[in-house]
């Protein structure tokens, strides 16, 4: 998993819960990259989980609710660092619709490595998009999460729907409509 995601969640987690919870969740978790990202580098997912599990311990916020959170604060990092992949999008439906055939295709182009999961797109109609996400990663959370704020950031009013498609929570749909 790329860099940018975990120093992402450590950004979150100093401004929300302050620098110390931050030290106590890396003091608990023994990472093997010791806690020390950049954010070109890559590491492994399960860093994440745990430190993510160590949050939800301390905090006693459930996890979906941490990762969904997450999300959001990952989209305005993401918005800043690549404004130029997502500038020419006149709306959020568009946006979500080209994740796969564009945004995170041009995310493989310059992280060859990057583990991204894949979204199908359905257009039902110009108000209702139909995304399926899957991926071993089982971030369904997260991808709600900047599904959110993506639709926010274009001052799309929206309504999401998610139904997950099996047990695991590898496959998710989500149903977005532009109100
Ligand atoms: C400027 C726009 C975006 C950029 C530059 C971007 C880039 C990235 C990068 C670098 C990763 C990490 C890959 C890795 O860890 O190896 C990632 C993961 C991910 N992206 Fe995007 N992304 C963007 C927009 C979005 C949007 C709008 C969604 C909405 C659903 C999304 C969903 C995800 C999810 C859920 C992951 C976590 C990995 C997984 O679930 O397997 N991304 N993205």
């Amino acid at each position: 998993m790329k860099g940018i995601i975990f120093t992402s969640f450590i950004e979150m987690v100093e401004e929300v819960f302050g620098i110390e919870t931050m030290d106590n969740i890396l003091n608990k978790a023994h990472l093997k990259s010791g806690g020390s990202y950049t954010s070109v580098g890559t590491y492994e997912a399960e860093e994440m989980m745990l430190m993510v599990e160590i949050l939800h311990q301390e905090s006693k916020i459930p996890i979906p609710m941490l990762l969904k959170a997450f999300g959001k604060h990952l989209f305005s990092v993401l918005i800043s660092q690549y404004y130029s992949i997502i500038k020419d999008f006149p709306d959020g439906l568009s946006m979500l619709e080209s994740i796969e055939n564009h945004i995170h295709r041009e995310v493989k182009k310059l992280y060859p490595d990057a583990m991204l999961p894949t979204f199908e797109a359905h257009r039902i109609s110009d108000k209702e998009l139909e995304l399926i996400y899957t991926s071993d990663r089982k971030l369904a959370d997260v991808a709600e999460g900047l599904i959110e704020a993506t639709m926010v950031h274009f001052h799309n009013y929206s309504s999401i729907k998610r139904k997950n498609l099996n047990e695991s929570g590898t496959q998710v749909k989500f149903k977005v409509c532009n109100a």
